[in-house]
């Protein structure tokens, strides 16, 4: 599902987003003709019509060869729409086994419960939710005719063409608001996450940041902006000094920016930030490659949180995590929204977790944007074709689909 395949194959894995650097990895691992393969969380980075897409793939391939899945997911809804058996891990132990349909419409361990209840999904469409209730702030962050080309192939003979991955797009954040940005894999949400936050040169366009556009600070200006932005990864390993401790690593802010916390309090602190992640103090002394991807997601999620932002940028911060986490993560993230005004630019291909936490949705394709509008409105009546498809692309467990 990757477009313009012939030009790509001799491309290097930072020029792919982060769902077709996943593709690639499947593509390769099926190429092998297994007997048993072993997915572990191999559609999380994906939006809904991209791991439909993957899903059908596995689910042929298994009828054609007769081979045999292991799928380590944290979506319960993948897992109910692949699974014939069920096993549930909890701290290293498995807590429950049986078949998909009983696991799901009957758990018996409280930890499977937990899970099955925190599920955001369902019809229970306009239940409660994390979304701000008034958004009367001022605008944070403007962005106009945002645009960025990357340049594909310049070989001797080839001539030099580019590739458009956000093609002029305008869209604002107001302070205590939280964006959603959702659209398919390659659609350009990290390209622009990227650019506002300085990691990629835009192709043109502006992005006025209380009152200055970031494209032209610098000095001064720029560290003060770098302390009030912040992003979460899609993939926070790659963000991570893996020769950092976790304690250098939270504290790194502070290190930069001096007046944030006199150097006697960065223990507490750091310590405090790892609890209100969910995590341990104790796990301040280890290095990151000790942690599980989802607990890494959430160091970097207090590393953010350290610098005390005005605007964090998510990009699929929690699609790692499972249900039960996601919801506490969430919870955190909209807490501080209200505690200090926080904004969000919350990039995601989850819908269900918008709907529940963004106040206002921006659906991209081909570095467009399609659909805009209020959470509920957009979700009531979706008015393009793309959103309609990526609503009804939810997967529906096995045991409905089986003849
Ligand atoms: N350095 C690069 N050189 C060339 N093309 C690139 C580069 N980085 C990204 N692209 C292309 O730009 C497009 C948009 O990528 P981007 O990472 O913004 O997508 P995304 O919407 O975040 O996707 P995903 O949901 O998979 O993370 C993709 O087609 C990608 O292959
Ligand atoms: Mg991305």
């Amino acid at each position: 599902g990757i477009p313009e395949p012939e030009n790509r194959v001799d491309f290097y894995p930072h020029q792919f987003s982060g769902g077709q650097r996943q593709r690639v990895m499947i593509a390769m691992a099926i190429a092998l003709k297994p007997d048993i393969l072993i997915a572990d969380e191999p559609t999380t980075a994906l939006d809904v019509s991209v791991q439909a897409q993957i899903l059908d793939l596995l689910r042929d391939l298994q009828r054609e060869t007769g081979m045999a899945l292991i799928m380590i997911t944290h979506d319960l809804e993948v897992a109910a729409s692949m699974a014939d058996r069920i096993i549930v891990m909890n701290g290293g132990k498995v807590v429950e086994t049986g078949i998909a349909k009983d696991v799901f419409s009957n758990p018996q361990h409280a930890y499977t419960r937990r899970l099955i209840s925190a599920l955001p999904h369902g019809n229970a469409a306009e239940a409660p939710n994390k979304r701000s209730t008034t958004i009367a702030g001022e605008i944070l962050l403007k962005v106009e005719h945002l645009t960025k080309h990357y340049v594909l192939a310049s070989g001797a003979f080839t001539s030099k063409r580019t590739f458009k991955a956000v093609d002029d797009i305008n869209f604002e954040v107001r302070r205590g608001e939280t964006l959603g940005i959702v659209g398919e894999s390659g659609s350009g949400k990290s390209s622009v996450a990227r650019m506002l936050l300085g990691l990629n040169e835009p192709s043109a366009g502006k992005a006025v940041f209380a009152g200055e556009n970031i494209f032209e600070m610098n000095g001064k200006r720029l560290m003060a902006f770098r302390r009030k932005v912040q992003m979460v990864f899609q993939d926070p390993y790659g963000s991570m000094n893996p020769r950092m401790r976790v304690y250098s690593i939270i504290s790194e802010p502070w290190v930069i920016h001096r007046d944030i916390l006199p150097k006697n309090r960065w223990k507490t602190r750091v310590a405090e930030l790892l609890e209100l992640v969910g995590l341990l103090p104790e796990h301040a002394g280890r290095y990151p490659h000790q942690f599980s991807g989802g607990q890494r997601q959430r160091i970097a999620i207090a590393r953010a949180l350290a610098s005390e932002p005005e605007l964090i940028v998510c990009d699929e911060a929690v699609s790692a995590l499972d249900v039960s986490i996601q919801a506490q993560v969430i919870d955190l993230l909209a807490d501080l929204r209200t505690r200090l005004s926080l904004s969000y630019i919350f990039i995601t291909h989850d819908l269900p977790i918008v709907r529940h936490f963004a106040d206002r949705i921006m659906v991209m394709k081909d570095g467009r944007i399609v659909e805009e509008g209020q959470t509920s409105a957009l979700f009531g009546a979706p008015r393009h074709e793309y959103t309609q498809s990526l609503l009804q692309a939810v997967p529906r467990p096995k045991w409905l689909t089986q003849a």
